[in-house]
């Protein structure tokens, strides 16, 4: 008799063990206590930055002080870049890492190459971090002293610290670049097609993929202007919750980020900015608290500065399986790791008129 009660009293006693296991390791429970974005989002600096950004930029000082001045010391600043260069159109800002140079010696002579066209300047630079492995460092500051195109500064280089290597991007722009219509943040591993890139940023609403009678996707409601003042940033936009599964390598408590929508962000692989979005959206970094996402901090940044990303099909966060008409309106692939392999797409593209 009490040997069987005992028995049943250690049936329940699994089964709530099981189930608790199971509400706490699919974060049912953090579910429940999220908050809702649409109502109550807040993030710090809590207040309306728009005004502080608007001085910091006509070089007033706001009354509030920055909450956070990301601080780098450029030991590679590449001062010589864009300076007096006119007309300055497009430049890549490609996110490598150090050790990474056979794919950037690639993307010099494909996508990345300066000369493309004798009739839009581009440039193309190249953002990294530091290691304490000195020979690599002597391998940089030859690399450096070559092509003059390694933008380096004082944080650690992993990827954990992706956020710190965008926001270096943006620094950089800012400080030493801030005369070119466009910039794109783009990773090593990516293919692009400078030509449909161009093409994109001439006319994003209507960027002809949209026009191939095959391929009727709808025209997005869109209302810029494309003067000098439009606030572009554009790519493969998420709307997206984040992620509460407790293996995810995603995963954010709710003491990171208590809400239940991430906001409108571009995926980190391949973003365009336009001049005016990026210098907001810089100012916004100095009142907008650090994450450790580097898409969803600057998807912070934006809302922060009200400018809406703007969504393009063609630009893919996986790997477009490769055919050479199916890259006929591709502006930018994840997935070319290997530099032998963009260097044949490259080439076989180009010679297609597609890149
Ligand atoms: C980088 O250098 C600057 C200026 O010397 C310094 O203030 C900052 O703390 C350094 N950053 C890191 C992450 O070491
Ligand atoms: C990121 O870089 C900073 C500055 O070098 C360093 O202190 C920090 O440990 C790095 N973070 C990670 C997660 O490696």
């Amino acid at each position: 008799m009490s040997v069987m009660l005992t028995v049943r009293k250690l049936k329940k006693l699994w089964f709530g063990l099981i189930l608790t296991f199971f509400v706490y390791y699919f974060g049912v429970l953090t579910h429940i206590f999220e908050l809702d974005f649409d109502t109550s989002f807040r993030y710090p600096y809590d207040g309306d930055i728009e005004e502080f950004v608007h001085q910091l930029r006509a070089n007033s000082t706001p009354k509030v002080p920055p909450i956070n001045p990301y601080n780098f010391y450029f030991s590679k600043p590449c001062i010589e870049k864009c300076r007096n260069v006119e007309s300055l159109r497009l430049v890549f800002l490609v996110k490598s890492a150090p050790e990474n140079w056979e794919r950037r010696v690639a993307i010099r002579s494909s996508w990345g190459f300066e000369h493309r066209f004798s009739d839009v300047e581009i440039r193309t630079v190249f953002l990294l971090g530091e290691r304490s492995d000195q020979e690599l460092q002597q391998r940089l500051d030859k690399e450096a002293g070559k092509f003059n195109d390694l933008v380096q500064a004082n944080f650690t280089d992993n990827y954990y610290n992706n956020t710190f290597k965008t926001m270096m991007g943006f620094t950089w722009a800012v400080k030493y670049c801030a005369n070119s219509r466009f910039y794109i943040f783009v990773d090593d591993d990516y293919f692009v097609s400078t030509k449909n890139l161009l093409r994109f940023i001439r006319h994003p609403t209507a960027y002809p993929s949209y026009l191939e009678p095959t391929n009727q996707r709808k025209l997005q409601q869109f209302d810029f202007d494309l003067d000098e003042n439009v606030r572009l940033y554009a790519g493969f936009v998420f709307k997206s919750a984040p992620h509460r599964h407790r293996t995810s390598k995603w995963y954010v408590s709710l003491d990171e980020y208590p809400y239940d929508m991430w906001p409108p962000y571009v995926t980190a692989g391949a973003y365009v900015l336009s001049r005016e979005a990026l210098l907001d959206m810089y100012y916004a970094s100095l009142y907008t608290k650090h994450f450790r996402f580097d898409d969803i901090y600057v998807g912070l940044l934006a809302f922060k500065c009200k400018i809406e990303p703007f969504h393009c099909d063609d630009f893919h966060f996986n790997k477009l399986e490769y055919s050479p008409e199916g890259y006929k309106y591709v502006v930018a692939t994840h997935g070319y790791k290997d530099q032998m392999e963009l260097m044949n797409v490259w080439t076989q593209q180009r010679s297609k008129g597609y890149a």
